[in-house]
């Protein structure tokens, strides 16, 4: 398909299939990854951890602080320590899930975290050449100058069907009513927060992954790479 160079933005709510895309399109396109909601979820099993309370910015702060984190750019393998100890399955967890929106909401721990992604993706650029990000705010803070931005949409319904069998490959129980209770809740929080709420940058493209399968997407956004000269 041809190598990227540059960085792709990937922005949207979950259940839209964009870890699962994100990931598959780096595999094709032989760049970097970076999962920037693992780094948010980190933080949240560390507060989880600590026995701090995940509503209380200022513990959130200091348990942010004193964590130290590790997130692979390998599409093949994510790598995700938390303080040295491999946590890639224990931040799928459904508190990890509950926990996530108000740890993401506090301005300086995204700082940090924003600091950290720009520091990796200059790192894997300059390595590699090119990366894929996965997030909410990558078009909009991150990385404001990519030369592709998507915003992956899809409805309430493929959503939390999607989640639902995420969860359930996952071994969590669930119901496909009560995993749209817990997407619906989370995108609020998500997208009312006062600092860097969900949106799309207005330079980024919409794609609605409704009715379309992972190869389907992937092939999606290869086209749209493609089309900005971004392939090798
Ligand atoms: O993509 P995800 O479900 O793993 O993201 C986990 C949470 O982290 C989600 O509730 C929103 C937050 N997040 C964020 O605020 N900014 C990002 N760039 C990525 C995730």
């Amino acid at each position: 398909a041809g190598v990227l160079r540059g960085v792709i933005a990937l922005d949207g709510p979950s259940g839209t299939g964009k870890t699962t895309a994100a990931r598959g399109l780096a595999t094709r396109l032989g760049s970097g990854y970076l999962d920037t909601g693992a780094m948010y979820r980190v933080i949240a099993l560390a507060v989880l951890r600590a026995g701090a309370d995940p509503a209380d910015p200022a513990a959130v702060l200091a348990v942010a602080e004193r964590t130290e984190l590790t997130v692979g750019t390998d599409p093949a393998g994510v790598r995700v320590l938390l303080d040295g100890e491999d946590v890639a399955v224990a931040i799928r967890g459904g508190d990890v899930d509950h926990a996530v929106s108000p740890v993401s909401a506090v301005p300086e721990v995204r700082a940090r975290l924003v600091d950290e992604q720009r520091r990796i993706i200059a790192e894997v650029l300059a390595a590699q050449g090119g990366i894929v990000v996965d997030g909410r705010d990558i078009g909009t803070v991150v990385a404001p100058d990519a030369p592709l931005k998507v915003f992956l949409t899809a409805s309430p319904e493929a959503r939390a069907a999607r989640r639902s069998a995420e969860h359930g490959a996952t071994g969590v129980e669930s119901t496909v009513e009560s995993v749209r209770a817990a997407v619906d809740r989370r995108d609020r929080l998500d997208s009312t927060r006062a600092a860097s709420p969900l949106r799309a940058a207005e330079d980024a493209v919409a794609l609605d992954t409704s009715d379309l399968d992972r190869e389907q997407v992937i092939t999606a956004l290869t086209g749209l790479a493609r089309e900005r000269g971004l392939l090798d």
